[in-house]
């Protein structure tokens, strides 16, 4: 895991850490107040974006990478991610100090992808003080769970 300036990212990857930063005006998180956005980019260079969407039944709702990923999936099965970057804003609506980092359930949806495309998704987790870039999720789930243990 890297700690990066902005200005050390290349040019793409500012622009896919800059739209997730946007993304989380797109948030529907009147519970939380957590303002959550991602941005993922597929093989042949596209972006999608998504942002936390909540619900007053709260298991119902989904966290801004998973909206991201599955968006770009549901489109574009056919092409792989390639990077997600990540950024959130407080319930003050000020951008975090320290890079936010993604939930359990987001980090297994990720690897899912990575077994999928047989390709690692590097991960950029943007805070005003700085951004981690993780080169794998495996970086972040040790031990990690995938289908092909279901064989034994
Ligand atoms: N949330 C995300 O969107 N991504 C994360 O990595 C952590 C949490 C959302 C879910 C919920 O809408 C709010 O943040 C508070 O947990």
């Amino acid at each position: 895991i890297k700690m990066c300036r902005m200005d050390e990212l290349t040019p793409d990857e500012q622009q896919l850490v800059n739209k997730a930063v946007d993304a989380t005006a797109n948030s529907y998180s009147p519970y939380s107040h957590f303002r959550v956005g991602a941005c993922v980019r597929l093989e042949d260079g596209s972006m999608t974006i998504g942002a936390n969407q909540e619900n007053s039944a709260f298991p119902a709702g989904l966290c801004a990478e998973r909206t991201a990923i599955f968006a770009a999936q549901a489109q574009h099965p056919e092409l792989a991610i390639t990077d997600i970057a990540i950024a959130a804003k407080n319930v003050d609506g000020v951008l975090l100090k320290k890079p936010v980092s993604p939930c359990g359930s987001c980090r297994q949806v990720i690897l899912e992808i990575e077994e999928r495309y047989r390709r690692p998704v590097r991960i950029f987790l943007y805070g005003t003080d700085g951004i981690y870039v993780i080169d794998s999720v495996k970086d972040m789930l040790p031990l990690c769970f995938v289908g092909d243990d279901m064989c034994g």
